[in-house]
């Protein structure tokens, strides 16, 4: 039987996920057969509940074939929460009767394990409401928390982002360390886990390379411990530079530094940690200090993105339509690695209530004994994910990405809704 498919994005954007949105077109392209029109979420999985769909059929094969190496969420994105059935029954209801309604047999929810418990929800009152969808969650997030899969789309490249420029940012600083800045800070995401972080420590392969200091939500901050760090780093090396994650914590579970507001699913926002964290230097130790905080540009930057993480966010997006054509629903595919050296990964599956709402924290095997270093199981594990260039085309100087036409469906259903 045909039926039509229905793509939304979910959460924070990474600078892969639209390969995995090409990975999902373009299969489905090659199955007519079975899927009759692939509609996105404007918004994502707001698009459904409003019935503000944007039929890709409307988009030519050049322009899905560049959405790969093009940034951000082509068709926009979202932080919202379904409810749990019980509690708003009347939202499941309408993402059915909005289904139905286009015929929308195959739903691909790509994101992280909040997005997972939706598309497990979905899938469950599909059935019972007599409209039953083939769920598939395809994985996405730049935090790498998802259980299970080695490793999360939008992860690799971020890693390398922060990698690369916590090598560069290291030759400025050392440069005029003895007349000038001591400690440079750069923070970066990874809301309760550290793998970001983590990956910061690629830059530098001992002998007093930077990162000298990183700073992970698995280790309790202790203030003395971090001072004397910083203190020992800039007596030995001349500088210090510091890698913070946006989600270290005080022992007692609070967060160094929260913005006060936060998202749909009940996610304090996180920012801010690094400014905190230089001003306890500049007072506790008095080094001149610099600091970034690589927010949004670390989850954006397509232009250093990782070959590996470029593939595999393709590969999932890809294994998602043909996990649904060959009749699965429930499911998530997963990235399973088969070796270190040489790094080789094929695709495997995982039952959506296996990862929705499990957020996986780096084992503390990875964390050197010091609670500021990676290990050299860390690394092994690091290195291959960020392995490769794959540079977006270039016109005058910078990188040409694709913006969409973003035709509307039209709409079939006479009733508004309104998102609670
Ligand atoms: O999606 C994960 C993430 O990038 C986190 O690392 C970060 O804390 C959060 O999103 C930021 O979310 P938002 O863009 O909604 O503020």
């Amino acid at each position: 039987m045909r039926q039509n498919a229905f793509y939304a994005q979910s959460g924070g954007v990474t600078a892969v996920i639209n390969a995995t949105a090409c990975g999902v077109i373009e299969t489905a392209r090659k199955h007519r057969d079975r899927i009759g029109k692939v509609y996105a979420g404007r918004n994502g999985i707001i698009g459904a509940l409003t019935e503000d769909m944007i039929d890709t059929g409307a988009e030519s094969a050049r322009t899905i074939a560049a959405l790969r190496h093009t940034p951000g969420g082509a068709f926009g994105s979202a932080r919202y929460k379904l409810k749990g059935l019980e509690e708003n029954r009347a939202e499941y209801e309408r993402l059915i009767e909005v289904f139905k309604a286009h015929d929308i047999g195959y739903f691909f929810y790509n994101g992280g394990g909040d997005s997972m418990d939706t598309a497990h929800k979905v899938s469950q009152i599909g059935k019972r409401l007599g409209f039953p969808v083939r769920c598939i969650g395809v994985p996405k997030t730049v935090d790498n928390d998802l259980p299970i899969t080695d490793t999360c789309p939008g992860f690799g490249s971020v890693a390398k982002y922060v990698a690369v420029s916590t090598r560069e940012a290291a030759l400025d600083v050392v440069s005029m360390a003895r007349t000038s800045t001591r400690v440079f800070i750069l923070e970066v995401m990874g809301r309760h886990a550290g793998w970001i972080a983590a990956a910061a420590g690629l830059a530098g392969n001992g002998n007093g390379d930077a990162p000298h200091v990183i700073l992970f939500p698995e280790i309790p901050f202790d203030r003395d411990a971090f001072l004397a760090r910083v203190r020992d780093s800039v007596e030995r090396y001349e500088y210090c530079v510091v890698v913070v994650s946006e989600g270290t914590r005080y022992a007692d579970g609070h967060f160094l530094a929260e913005a006060g507001t936060r998202d749909a699913f009940g996610h304090a926002q996180l920012g801010g940690v690094a400014a905190t964290l230089a001003e306890l230097v500049r007072s506790e130790l008095g080094f001149k200090y610099h600091y970034a905080i690589a927010d949004y540009l670390q989850r954006a930057a397509r232009h250093i993105a990782s070959k590996v993480d470029v593939e595999q966010a393709y590969a999932v997006g890809k294994a998602a339509v043909e996990l649904a054509i060959a009749g699965e629903t429930a499911v998530m595919p997963t990235i399973v690695r088969t070796s270190d050296k040489p790094y080789r990964w094929t695709i495997g599956k995982v039952a959506l209530g296996r990862v929705a709402n499990r957020e996986k924290m780096m084992p503390r095997r990875f964390i050197g004994r010091d609670g500021f270093s990676i290990t050299q199981a860390c690394r092994r594990y690091l290195e291959p994910l960020i392995r490769g260039e794959d540079y977006p085309p270039y016109r005058d100087g910078l990188p040409t990405y694709v913006t969409l036409r973003n035709k509307p469906v039209e709409r079939r259903l006479d009733t508004d809704f309104v998102l609670k």
